[in-house]
């Protein structure tokens, strides 16, 4: 890894803050930022200069390798307050990882520990009046990198810029999900990029995600790429099936994203006695369990949603509805985890983690 010394963090505070025009009532999912934000250059081989600035545009070359290969990678992570003010993130290590790994697939450099740790935990000290107390209300958190290197020859840049920006966000409630499974398109491919957080995964999406919507479908269920036989991911989330009491979710490969929910939702079941197969589901096995009755729920797990159930499938030309199960797993698994973050249960995995 690129590390050296602890690099001293530049600190420029807003003269203002801007949090009082903020309706923390009626946000749209990513649309407002806080104050500040975390900026950090990668170049002559060597990360360089982190600063925590106030929120605003960038001044960026049209030339910059980003636009024109999409070397790019991001997370998502979640600040949450508790009840008596106190602020948590949720298992930030595991994003801390994964945006190096994702790096690392983009032929990008990884960014040292020391820096990540310490820009997280000062950008949301200092910003943490942008969170607000209660089920549902956090400071949705996207660490972020991109290529910046001028110059549209086709080879990896040189330079690059990490940054973070923080949007408080409410319950992400997404209403009834249906959802189409795919037997065209495919999200990600053997040796391929799909368990990078890499921008273009998500850009790719939305072009099937429209079709599906112009039917009347808000989500895709992707398959695998060879012959759409398998059940891989749902949306942006990684994917769950409850057939009877058996919990099934596609194993990590280099096509399915290693999701911190997904992981969270397979320890949490295991801890409750929950049967758990994380191997390739297919989607014939799927269709017959939702006609023989044993399909129970299917429901997303990712940061944004936390969990998102499925209230209705199609494949080809049948469409299957999902009783509502307001006891179902994904209740359960949801409620587990937000008293988790909220730091209104015990933390039995130790997966909380303090901040102020
Ligand atoms: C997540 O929920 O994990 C996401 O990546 C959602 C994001 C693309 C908005």
């Amino acid at each position: 890894m690129n590390s050296s010394a602890t690099q001293k963090l530049n600190i420029q505070k807003v003269e203002s803050s801007r949090i009082g025009q903020v309706d923390f009532s009626n946000l749209t999912f990513g649309s407002t930022f806080s104050d500040h934000m975390f900026e950090c250059d990668y170049k002559d081989g060597t990360w360089q200069n982190p600063t925590i600035k106030p929120y605003g545009p960038l001044t960026i070359s049209p030339a910059a390798k980003v636009f024109h290969y999409g070397q790019a990678v991001f997370e998502g992570m979640k600040a949450y307050k508790d009840d008596n003010g106190k602020v948590w993130l949720f298992r930030p290590q595991e994003n801390f990882l994964r945006i190096n790994k994702s790096s690392v697939r983009m032929a990008m450099p990884e960014f040292p520990r020391d820096i990540f740790f310490d820009a997280l935990t000062t950008l949301v000290k200092m910003d943490k009046d942008w969170i607000k107390p209660g089920l549902g209300n956090s400071l949705y958190i996207r660490p972020f990198v991109m290529a910046t290197q001028v110059g549209v020859g086709a080879s990896p840049s040189t330079e690059y810029k990490f940054m973070i920006l923080m949007s408080p966000a409410q319950a992400y409630y997404t209403g009834d999900v249906k959802v189409v499974i795919a037997d065209h398109y495919s999200r990600s491919a053997n040796g391929g990029v799909g368990a990078a957080k890499a921008a273009g995964n998500y850009g790719a999406q939305f072009f099937p995600t429209n079709l599906a919507r112009e039917k009347g479908f808000q989500q895709v269920i992707w398959t695998d790429a060879n012959n759409h036989e398998y059940l891989e991911e749902a949306g942006t989330m990684n994917v769950f099936f409850r057939v009877n009491d058996t919990l099934l979710t596609a194993p990590i490969s280099d096509r399915i994203l290693d999701g911190v929910t997904r992981k969270s939702v397979i320890a949490l079941a295991k801890q409750d006695n929950i049967k758990v197969e994380e191997r390739p589901v297919l989607v014939s096995e799927i269709v017959e369990a939702a006609k023989n009755g044993s399909l129970k729920e299917i429901f997303g797990a990712g940061t944004a949603a936390v969990i998102s159930p499925v209230c209705a499938f199609s494949y080809k030309e049948d469409t299957f509805d999902l009783e509502k199960q307001d006891d179902g797993f994904a209740a359960r698994f949801k409620k587990e985890l937000l008293d988790i973050q909220y730091n209104r249960s015990e933390d039995p995995f130790d997966w909380r983690f303090e901040v102020v």
